[in-house]
Order: C-alpha cells, then sequence, then structure tokens
C-alpha cells in the first residue's frame, strides 16, 4: 500500500492557533492519528493530512475555516470515514476536520415528527432513538452501525429502504452549515413544505463536504410501520432475478425492501462470516431478498404471496421465508455484509451504477460482456428495485498495469451503457475522489460549468473539499 503525503501548509503559530479554538488534546498531529484520518473505506487508498482537529461546536468550526481560508489551508471535513467514493480522503493534505466530536441527538420533536441531531451521531443510534418513540427514521447505508449521519447527507445515502421510502434528501428539512468563509447559515427551514426562493437545503445534500460542513440537522419522521415480512428469493439466472423486479412493482407491489445479490456475493459473505445458514443449491446465480413492511399483517402475506407468484415467473426456485425475528436479522447481516466480505477477498473498484429499473437486466447483461471483453471479474449486488447495481470489479489476478490502465476503458464503457439507459454514475455512494474522471461521460460542459460557479459562489478560494466531484 502506498501512503500519499503532500507539500506542507501549516506552521507551528497556525497550530497553536488551531488549539486555541478547539483545545489542544483536540489537534493532532502524532503519525498514528494522521495515518487513522488517511483512509476511508474506498478502495486501498491513502492520503496523510498535515493535522486533524475535532472541533465541538459549529463556532469553532467557523474560527478554524476563517483561518483555512485567510491562509488558503486545503480542508477535508469527515464523519465516520465509511464512504466509498473517497470523499473524506485528505488528498490535497491540511486540515482534516472530523465531526465525531458533534455526536448529540439535540430534540425527537413528537408532535411534529422531526429530530434536531448534530452530524457526528451514527445512523443507527439515531434510528433506535427515534424507534423508542415509535418513529421512523427510513435511510440505512449498510453501514448505518458505524456511518455519521452528517456524512449520510454529504452524500445522499440510500440503501435498502430507499425502494419505498425514499433517500436520505427526502427526509432532510433543514440544514445549518458552516461556509467555507466562516459564515453561519440555515439553509431552509423546518417545515414539510417550502416554495420560498432556491432550494439551498437540497444542493447542500449530496454536495460531499464540497458547499459548508453541516453542523445541525433537522430531519422528518415518519411512524414505524409494525410489521415486516421477508423472504430470499434463488434464480438460475441472474438476468431473470433482474427482469423479476420491474415485473413486481408492475403488479402493483411496492416492497420496503428489493435486494439483488449475485451468487458470488452471497457465497462469499457466508465464508466471511463463516456461516452455512443459508445454503445455496449448485445452479442458483442469484437471489432476490424482498421484504414488506406495514400495520396490517394479514395484507403484508397477501403481497408476499402475491410477490411469490410473480417470480415463479421468471424460474425461481424455492424460496425462503424468514421464519422469525432472528432468521430476519440474519438475512440482513448477509446483505449488509457483501461489500465487506468482497474487501476482505480482494482489492477491488465499487462502481454504483444506476438506471432506470427495467432496464437492469441490460446493465447486468453489460457489465458481464464488458468484463469478459477486459478481462475482469465483477460481484454485482444491490438495491435492484431502485435499479441501483453496486458492481464492485475484483483485481484478482489482474496485473497492476491494467488494473491501473485498460480496465479504466471497462469501466468508462459500463458508464457509457448506463448513460444509453438513462442511467448516472452514482445512485448513492457519490462522486469524491474516484469517479470524477467519469463525470464528462455523464454531464456536458455546460453543466459542469455550473456545478463549478456554484462552487465558486459557496468556497471562492477552494479550500473546501477542493478536488472532489471535479477538478
Ligand atoms: C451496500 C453499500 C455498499 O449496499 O452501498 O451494501
Ligand atoms: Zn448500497
Amino acid at each position: 500500500m502506498e501512503i500519499m503525503t503532500n507539500p506542507a501548509f501549516l506552521t507551528a503559530q497556525l497550530i497553536t492557533a488551531f488549539k486555541k479554538i478547539v483545545g489542544d488534546s483536540f489537534v493532532l498531529v502524532d503519525e498514528e492519528s494522521l495515518y487513522n484520518y488517511s483512509h476511508d473505506e474506498t478502495e486501498d487508498l491513502h492520503y496523510l493530512p498535515e493535522v486533524v482537529i475535532k472541533p465541538r461546536t459549529a463556532a469553532e468550526i467557523s474560527e478554524i475555516l476563517k483561518i483555512c481560508n485567510r491562509e488558503r489551508i486545503p480542508v477535508t471535513p469527515r464523519g465516520a470515514g465509511t464512504g466509498l467514493s473517497g470523499g473524506a480522503l485528505p488528498h490535497l493534505g491540511g486540515v482534516l476536520l472530523s465531526t465525531e466530536r458533534m455526536n448529540e441527538i439535540l430534540q425527537i420533536d413528537e408532535r411534529n415528527l422531526q429530530v434536531i441531531t448534530e452530524p457526528g451521531v451514527i445512523t443507527e443510534i439515531l434510528q433506535n432513538a427515534v424507534k423508542e418513540k415509535n418513529l421512523f427514521y427510513p435511510p440505512d447505508p449498510s453501514s448505518r452501525g458505524s456511518c455519521f449521519i452528517g456524512g449520510n447527507i454529504a452524500e445522499n445515502s440510500g440503501g435498502p429502504k430507499a425502494v419505498k421510502y425514499g433517500v436520505v434528501k427526502d427526509y432532510v428539512l433543514n440544514l445549518e452549515i458552516v461556509l467555507p468563509t466562516g459564515e453561519i447559515i440555515w439553509t431552509g427551514a423546518n417545515v414539510l413544505k417550502n416554495a420560498t426562493g432556491y432550494n439551498l437545503t437540497q444542493l447542500v445534500v449530496g454536495s460531499e463536504g464540497t458547499l459548508g460542513i453541516v453542523t445541525r440537522i433537522v430531519l422528518r419522521l415518519i411512524p414505524l410501520p409494525k410489521h415486516d415480512l421477508l423472504m430470499l428469493v434463488p434464480f438460475n439466472a441472474a438476468e431473470n432475478a433482474c427482469a423479476a423486479v420491474s415485473a413486481i412493482f408492475r403488479a402493483g407491489y411496492t416492497p420496503s425492501a428489493m435486494e439483488f445479490m449475485e451468487r458470488d456475493a452471497l457465497e462469499w459473505v457466508s465464508k466471511f462470516l463463516d456461516t452455512s445458514s443459508v445454503p445455496i443449491a449448485p445452479d442458483v446465480q442469484a437471489h432476490l431478498l424482498i421484504e414488506t413492511d406495514g400495520n396490517n399483517i394479514e395484507v403484508l402475506m397477501q403481497e408476499m404471496e402475491g410477490i411469490s407468484a410473480i417470480v415463479q415467473d421468471f424460474e425461481c426456485g424455492e424460496i425462503l421465508f424468514a421464519e422469525d425475528a432472528q432468521q430476519k436479522a440474519e438475512l440482513w447481516k448477509m446483505r449488509r455484509r457483501v461489500g465487506e466480505a468482497v474487501k476482505s477477498h480482494s482489492i477491488y473498484k465499487e462502481e454504483d451504477t444506476v438506471v432506470p429499473r427495467a432496464e437492469l437486466p441490460v446493465l447486468l447483461k453489460g457489465v458481464k460482456d464488458i468484463g469478459r471483453k477486459y478481462g475482469f471479474h465483477s460481484v454485482c449486488y444491490g438495491h435492484a428495485g431502485d435499479g441501483n447495481l453496486h458492481v464492485n470489479i475484483i483485481k484478482g489476478s489482474l496485473t497492476d498495469e491494467a488494473w491501473n490502465g485498460s480496465l479504466k476503458e471497462g469501466i468508462k464503457e459500463i458508464f457509457a451503457l448506463v448513460k444509453k439507459l438513462g442511467g448516472t454514475l452514482s445512485g448513492e455512494h457519490g462522486i469524491g475522489l474516484v469517479q470524477k474522471e467519469y463525470m464528462s461521460i455523464i454531464f456536458d460542459e455546460t453543466q459542469m460549468r455550473l456545478m463549478k460557479e456554484i462552487k465558486k459562489i459557496f468556497d471562492p478560494n477552494n479550500i473546501l473539499n477542493a478536488g472532489k466531484i471535479f477538478d
């Protein structure tokens, strides 16, 4: 593994100034800390920051950013570092600004079904806190046990439930952000409808920490559904599994999850977790994990029956119905940890393709054809109900030359296909550092110019997460 370093931006005086703002113990320059913050979950990439700063308040962040803006020091904001597109990689060195100490849920407003939180709260902790009040915050990335809600906002994360309940953007009502100039603003209002001027809130959602640092978040909540049912459906042909997906929605069902896993995905995660709890028959090539939820268990059972009848038309094998909470948890654990399993298996590149749902079979076939042409193996899985297919390209025995060279042409072909099918580069992982070279496949010069001009208005000196999304 290669660890990248950068020219120095900081003087002893600046370090002292940062210590004055946040306290000595929250300004770290020791080797171990710098290494710990040099990577996120993206491939095997490492870039050393020059200093790690852990502020507690928006006011402290404002003071830090004023200095960095004046001195033109690159600042990389970071949540929990679970990102897959390199958004939190301090690739220019400088300041790594971690929001980990901003970890308080400030208010659960049961009257209005809203929650106000700081960005460094772990998503699952927030979900569990509102659950205690019978409320539901649905967006649930696989990393929900470790990722931060602030990072989810930066990436506009999704997860399995998005297919019924929408992604992070559908829950964010209002944000407090610190601009790169140090100014602190709220982007909107704590309301469910808002037709008042440009929608700054939604501009910031998914902006990958390039426009401002989110310091307070107002989310809308919904009542917690009382029941859910889960089934795992095997298919002998992966394209049949993909084709079944849109048929289910066309028939009028909206499952609360509709996940696709290729054979390798399930096999590798079984090995990784050292479990044989889901037997995989020899001819099975793919699975759909399908969940329904709601308040009326009879209705859910009818829906499951209806869906079971549809998948039969696509030559599915024997369906496994989860019998109890434990089996459901086991199946979800397996699905959620596919990414980790793949990572433990080999160096890989994670593509986050998304197409209109009914195009999924064409996308899957195209990815495999392109893989054969360029000599790479891929493990595909993801949120099939959203047309969001994670394509994990495995380094395996590819040479470094091919991995860093010709493979790019293959990835470009995948994205060209995605575009032809009416899709785009990323459904939920963002562009960050590692996907920006493909942006020109999707956007023309005018579109890129508009994005760059917006960046300039927020960040005239280009200090905040510079070189992410675009150069
Ligand atoms: C998942 C992550 C990788 O779906 O997005 O597991
Ligand atoms: Zn995903």
